[in-house]
């Protein structure tokens, strides 16, 4: 009885050469987890294994198939620093640049706020609108950007971004419920609401948004998006209802395009300075795109040339992007 009960506790026990043996694995494991600051969950989730699963292999107390699971812990180290590798090669993009543009934007933005009025910013993709919200976000008090999607078209989804946005956690019920614990969240701030790809929402929604929040709060409303936004708030002047919107805008700042002061400022941040990089540049910025086919081309010709940006990298990496040779 007694000797049984010695056996069952030693095979219950992790064997001793077994976890010698494969600590190397645990050791680079436990290594990777700590420099991404990845939990053990959000790790097994990677690996494909239960949390609980790889809690026990960590201990050496793993009673299942070992072999297995170190297998396919072998192959995710390996994929993850195969992606490491390859993303340190792939240089840092610029968080944010000032341009004459963003420059214009965040003025705008600036009015807004300090006057609690509603404003109209669009442009067309890639001229660097929701790049200068952020950056406005992040050097100002009580901003938030609540972003459209096609599937928040109607008030309650938009209402739920905004109230995400604002870090209300699980804000529930109807349109009437969300729109006053928006309301008591923001009111007295002076703050400033960026709705941003506002021409998913409806010219309903845009209108209760209005009312829900800037009326009844007085902080700054930013509608933005593409030109869409702005003759969803004109509504081509059709309808009163529109109309009744269209009035209330203090402000509106079209971007068709990016400038070429953009581009220069672009470039700049990238330490590009000649000019036939320059002018290329300012070609890649003039398709649709703008910015972002140029940043992309900046960034894949700054890998390419592994220090400054060459015109045959800028060149090269154009053509790979299915640009012009
Ligand atoms: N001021 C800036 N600072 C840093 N990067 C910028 C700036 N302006 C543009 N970019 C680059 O251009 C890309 C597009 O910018 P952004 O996403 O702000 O454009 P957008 O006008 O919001 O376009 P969309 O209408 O498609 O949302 C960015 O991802 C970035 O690479
Ligand atoms: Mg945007």
């Amino acid at each position: 009885m007694t000797q049984n009960a010695q056996v069952v506790q030693m095979t219950a026990e992790p064997d001793e050469e077994y976890v010698t043996n494969r600590l190397p694995l645990r050791d680079r494991m436990r290594a990777q987890m700590n420099t991404d600051g990845l939990s053990q969950a959000a790790a097994a989730r990677e690996i494909g294994i239960s949390p609980s699963a790889l809690n026990q292999w960590l201990q050496g107390k793993y009673a299942g198939n070992n072999d297995e699971v170190e297998a396919r812990i072998e192959n995710w180290l390996t994929a993850r620093q195969r992606r490491e590798a390859a993303s340190s090669a792939m240089p840092e993009p610029p968080e944010f640049f000032r341009s004459p543009s963003a420059e214009k934007v965040v003025n705008a933005l600036s009015y807004a706020q300090m006057a609690g009025d509603i404003v109209c910013i669009y442009g067309n993709p890639g001229v660097g609108k929701t790049k200068s919200f952020r950056h406005y976000r992040d050097t100002n008090p009580s901003v938030w950007i609540a972003t459209m999607s096609p599937d928040s078209a109607g008030l309650v989804p938009a209402l739920e971004e905004v109230a995400e946005a604002i870090g209300l956690r699980d804000a529930g019920g109807g349109a009437r419920r969300i729109a006053r614990a928006i309301r008591r969240k923001i009111e007295g701030t002076r703050g400033l609401l960026i709705i941003d790809e506002a021409q998913h929402l409806s010219t309903a929604a845009l209108e209760e948004l209005r009312i829900a929040i800037h009326d009844a709060t007085g902080i700054g409303l930013v509608f933005a998006g593409n030109p869409e936004v702005y003759s969803r708030l004109t509504g081509g002047n059709r309808s009163m209802r529109f109309a009744q919107i269209f009035s209330r805008i203090g402000m509106r700042l079209f971007i068709p395009r990016p400038t070429v002061g953009d581009v220069k400022s672009l470039a700049a941040a990238w330490g590009v300075k000649g000019s036939p990089e320059i002018e290329l540049l300012k070609e890649v910025a003039a398709e649709p795109g703008a910015l972002r086919g140029a940043s992309k081309v900046l960034a894949l010709a700054a890998m390419a040339s592994g220090g400054d940006i060459t015109l045959a990298a800028l060149r090269q990496a154009r053509a790979n992007l299915g640009g012009q040779e």
